[in-house]
């Protein structure tokens, strides 16, 4: 068996110990030690290449991070030089270059005051750091009853027990204990949940909805609205125009600190640098983020927060207080290196052009899958789009079958030369921002195929 390049095992070697000693995100543990998940060998541009030497199309961009592609060589660079001059320093005493020169460029590219950065180790971290945060600050204030967090069904927000605990997709619970007492749930801004109201009339009763949630809590004790701007794991739910600004606005009315979780959104993937202000109208308190911002290159994430915000409890207001919250990784030196040198090549690659040029081309393709059986709802902004199938397309939710839909499209998509990210019942597409539109063409034609060859299952029974 092919050595897995820059590796010195092969794939049967690599693949027994994956299933001997791997415990890997959401393992069916009844099959722990059975079988083996593929083995990616290398990536290039939007593709990565398996170990059996399949060509796939990297359709969900690994999991919404890989913005510029794989195998850039201005990344390994930056990472090698940064690893050479500076692997690590303790961020709880010092400081480095990279991560002062990360924080001053991601100041500047966020909205409003959003001046300062705290950078974790990913998406969940950077979430909770910011809750966090806000606790921190309310405490501070001397209101410790104000810790209420309001959050959306089929949000998600990470997987520490607050993040997972504030995500509202129910098959992220089953066996967990999950904090409830300070967390409540809203509904999900989708149109398909609208019960034949206009855009404008679910907005109304949205909005309305999270007053009354309010008022059962008591605005003095909600302290967080989290949000991401659009719903990404919950299958790209996009809001109705001007959802988030009506929902600052509430927040503001009641001094609910509003954070967006710009994890998947940011860095290009709505085609700007961050998605809350330019694309859905709203000037946030916090924005979180990860992925994108190295492009997968390395795990970071982190919050920009508000000097409104911060103003309340430094300086003479800290009362001596410490923000005691952090990491060993906090601002590694070799994970910032590695993200200006992304936000370097955006630059440099107009990257951000590129996703808005592109972006309607990608949200046509998609839509014309309409025309498919099985195709029930086609949602997208940037380059971020879900193919939503039911077998009943006209019903409001998917059933156990439906369900099992995507892991077909997406083994028959598998076959032909595309990875889709199935969603349960929803196929959520997330390619590298440097995709053309002969790969987008590639990409749809591959969907097409999946789609039909497993309505022809359906239709003979082979889906029970
Ligand atoms: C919106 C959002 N927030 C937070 C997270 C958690 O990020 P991570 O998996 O990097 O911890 C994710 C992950 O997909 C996400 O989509």
């Amino acid at each position: 068996m092919n050595k897995v390049p820059g590796s010195q095992w092969n794939a049967s070697e690599t693949e027994d110990a994956a299933r001997l000693h791997l415990l890997s995100p959401a393992e069916a543990m009844e099959k722990l030690g059975q079988s083996s998940r593929p083995v990616i060998a290398y990536g290039e541009g939007i593709y990565v290449v398996d170990t059996k030497g399949r060509r796939l199309i990297d359709g969900p961009g690994g999991m919404w991070c890989t913005q510029i592609g794989y195998n850039r060589h201005e990344i390994a660079d930056a990472i090698a030089q940064q690893a050479l001059r500076l692997a690590y320093n303790s961020p709880w005493y010092t400081t480095n270059s990279p991560a002062a020169e990360l924080a001053a460029r991601i100041a500047a590219l966020t909205p409003g005051d959003l001046n300062r950065v705290f950078f974790t180790t990913g998406g969940s971290t950077a979430v909770d750091s910011a809750l966090r945060f806000v606790e921190f600050h309310n405490n501070v204030l001397g209101r410790p009853e104000k810790k209420h967090i309001i959050v959306r069904r089929e949000g998600y927000h990470g997987s520490t027990a607050l993040t997972a605990a504030c995500s509202g997709r129910a098959g992220n619970w089953p066996n967990f204990d999950i904090v409830s007492d300070r967390i409540s749930f809203i509904s999900s801004p989708n149109m398909r949940f609208a019960g034949g109201k206009d855009e404008a009339g679910f907005l109304d009763w949205l909005v309305d909805e999270f007053q009354q949630e309010i008022a059962r809590i008591g605005a003095d004790k909600v302290a967080v609205f989290l949000a991401e701007p659009l719903l990404a794991s919950g299958g790209v739910i996009i809001p109705p125009k001007g959802y988030h600004a009506r929902f600052k606005a509430v927040c503001e009315e009641h001094d609910i600190v509003y954070i967006s979780d710009e994890v998947v959104t940011a860095f290009g993937r709505c085609g700007e640098w961050f998605a809350s202000e330019k694309v859905f109208g709203v000037v946030p308190d916090i924005i979180t983020f990860a992925k994108g911002v190295t492009s997968g290159y390395v795990p970071l994430g982190g919050f920009a927060i508000s000097e409104r915000l911060l103003e309340k409890v430094s300086g003479d207001k800290a009362k001596g207080s410490h923000y005691s919250n952090g990491y060993t990784y906090t601002g590694h030196p070799v994970s910032c290196a590695a993200a200006l040198a992304n936000i370097g090549v955006i630059e440099k690659d107009g990257i951000l052009d590129h996703v808005r040029e592109i972006s309607g081309y990608f949200a046509e393709r998609l839509h014309s899958l309409t025309d498919l059986p099985l195709v029930a709802d086609v949602r997208a902004s940037g380059l971020v789009g879900c193919v939503e199938c039911l077998i009943d397309r006209s019903s409001a939710d998917a059933t156990d079958i439906d369900k099992r839909i995507g892991a077909r499209i997406d083994a028959h998509c598998a076959e032909l030369g595309l990875i889709v990210r199935p969603l349960g019942n929803m196929c959520v597409m997330s390619p590298p921002l440097v995709i053309t539109r002969a790969q987008i063409d590639d990409m749809i034609a591959i969907l097409r195929q999946g789609i039909l060859r497993t309505a022809v299952e359906i239709e003979q029974g082979e889906l029970v």
